[in-house]
C-alpha cells in the first residue's frame, strides 16, 4: 500500500513551516521514512532524506545557506535536488562530489501546502486538481495536525455518513453555531439509518447517504467525494466547506490536512474565528506542536456532565470526537473482529478500491487516478431532493458536483 500511496502527489508539510528562504530546516517524516524540508536561498524546497550520505548525521542540525543545506559535521553541502554542491574535506583536485547524491524528492508548492512526490523518478503525474488547490489564499484555510492511528482509520470516517447521527449530535445545537442550519443539521437525528450509495468513479468514488427528510415527502441527501488515495470532500450546507487528506507518518500514525474553503469568497473573519476555535476542525494544538491540546492521555478532557446533560460523547469538538474514537480503536484495529452493516458500504468500497489498486501496481499497472488534474474537480452537495436514487440526484445535480473549471472560475475572479 505504501507503492500505492507514493504513486500520487501528497501533502508533506505546510508552507507557513518554511516561511522564508534560509529558514531553519524542519523534520518530516512520511510513509515511514525520516526526511527533512529546508527552503533554500530562491525559495526553492528541498526535501531529502534525514541523515547525511557522509556518515550520517541527521540534516535537521543543518546550516542553511547559500542555496543549500551544510551538514554541521563535515561541511558537505546539498542541494534542493540532492546534488552535492561542496565537500570540503576533500582536496580541491577531489571529483566525488559529482558522483554522490543525498536521496531526495520532488516538490511542489500549491494551496498554502508544499507537496511531495515520492514514487520512482520518472512516473509522476500531476498534482490533484480539487477546485481548493486553485483558490486564492483568503478563500481557504488549510491546517495539520497528528493523528495516532493508521490513516485508513482515519479516513473511514470521511465515508461513513451514518456517524454523524450519533458521534456529533449535540443537543443544544445553537451553541455549536449552527442555528441557521438547524433544519437540515437536525435531520441527522431524525432519520439514523441512511441508506447509502457508492458511485465508483475516475478518482475514487462519490456516495450518497440519503435521509428522510422532515416533509415525510422528499429526502436530505448528502453527497461526498472519496479520492484516491485519501482525500475527502465533505458536503455542508453553506461555505465554508472542505475535507481532509490522511498522510501516512508511519503505519501508526498519520498528518492528518484539513482544508476549510470558500469557492465564491474571500472566508470571512466570522468563521475564520470559528474555524480556529477548536469547535469542529483543526483542533487546538499545543504550542509549536502539532499534537493537540485535547489528546488520548487526558482522554480528551471528556465532560461526563456535559455527556448527561448536552452532547453525545461530552468531548468537544467535531473534530476531537472523531480523533477520539478513531484513536481509541488502537494503533491499527484487527479487521478480522469487524461486523459491518449496510451504512459501512462505503468504507467496504475504498478499502476495495485500495486493496484493487494496489493488486494492480504490484502487476504493473499504475493507478489511473495518480494522474490527478481535472478528473478530481468534484464538488460534495447537501441537498434536499425528490429522487429516492442516487444517480437522479447526481443528474439534478450535476452542475454543482462537477465543480467550475479553471476557466469559468478567472471569469468569475475578473468580475
Ligand atoms: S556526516 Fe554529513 S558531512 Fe559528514
Ligand atoms: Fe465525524
Amino acid at each position: 500500500m505504501g507503492d500505492l500511496m507514493r504513486r500520487f502527489w501528497q501533502p508533506a508539510l505546510l508552507a507557513s513551516e518554511l516561511p522564508a528562504p534560509d529558514c531553519p530546516p524542519v523534520r518530516v517524516r512520511l510513509l515511514g521514512e525520516d526526511l527533512v524540508a529546508f527552503r533554500d536561498s530562491d525559495g526553492r524546497v528541498g526535501l531529502l532524506a534525514e541523515h547525511c550520505a557522509h556518515r550520517g548525521a541527521s540534516l535537521y542540525f543543518g546550516r542553511v545557506e547559500a542555496g543549500g543545506l551544510r551538514c554541521v559535521y563535515h561541511g558537505w553541502k546539498w542541494d534542493a535536488d540532492g546534488a552535492c554542491l561542496e565537500m570540503p574535506n576533500e582536496p580541491a583536485t577531489s571529483t566525488f562530489k559529482d558522483r554522490v547524491r543525498q536521496p531526495a524528492y520532488a516538490t511542489r508548492e500549491k494551496a498554502g501546502l508544499i507537496w511531495a512526490y515520492l514514487g520512482p523518478p520518472g512516473t509522476a503525474g500531476d498534482l490533484p486538481g480539487m477546485e481548493w488547490l486553485g483558490l486564492p489564499p483568503d478563500h481557504l484555510h488549510v491546517s495539520k495536525w497528528i493523528l495516532e492511528a493508521n490513516y485508513l482509520q482515519g479516513m473511514e470516517g470521511e465515508v461513513d455518513s451514518a456517524h454523524i447521527s450519533f458521534l456529533h449530535t449535540n443537543y443544544d445545537l445553537d451553541s455549536v453555531g449552527m442555528g441557521e442550519d438547524f433544519g437540515r443539521v437536525s435531520n441527522w437525528r431524525n432519520d439514523l439509518a441512511p441508506a447509502l450509495t457508492v458511485n465508483e468513479t475516475d478518482y475514487g468514488f462519490v456516495y450518497g447517504s440519503r435521509r428522510n427528510y422532515q416533509d415525510g415527502r422528499r429526502y436530505h441527501w448528502r453527497l461526498t467525494h472519496w479520492l484516491l488515495p485519501t482525500y475527502s470532500l465533505i458536503p455542508g450546507t453553506r461555505w465554508p466547506i472542505g475535507g481532509r487528506c490522511w498522510v501516512p507518518i508511519d503505519d501508526e500514525h498519520t498528518w492528518t490536512f484539513n482544508y476549510w474553503y470558500n469557492a465564491d469568497a474571500p472566508i470571512p473573519e466570522s468563521d475564520l474565528a470559528w474555524i480556529e476555535s477548536g469547535i469542529q476542525v483543526p483542533p487546538v494544538l499545543i504550542p509549536g506542536t502539532f499534537k493537540p491540546v485535547r489528546n488520548k492521555e487526558n482522554d480528551y478532557q471528556i465532560d461526563r456532565e456535559a455527556q448527561r446533560t448536552r452532547s453525545y460523547t461530552g468531548i468537544y469538538g467535531g473534530g476531537t470526537q472523531d480523533r477520539a474514537i478513531v484513536e481509541s480503536m488502537g494503533p491499527i484495529y484487527d479487521r478480522t473482529k469487524e461486523h459491518l452493516v449496510s451504512t459501512d458500504v462505503a468504507v467496504i468500497a475504498a478499502r476495495r478500491i485500495l486493496l484493487r489498486a494496489a493488486r494492480d501496481l504490484q502487476e504493473g499497472r499504475a493507478p489511473g487516478a495518480a494522474a490527478g488534474g481535472s478528473m478530481y474537480r468534484a464538488r460534495p452537495v447537501d441537498v434536499i431532493s425528490e429522487h429516492a436514487q442516487l444517480g437522479a440526484v447526481l443528474r439534478e445535480h450535476a452542475d454543482e458536483i462537477q465543480a467550475r473549471t479553471e476557466r469559468s472560475y478567472l471569469s468569475l475572479v475578473a468580475r
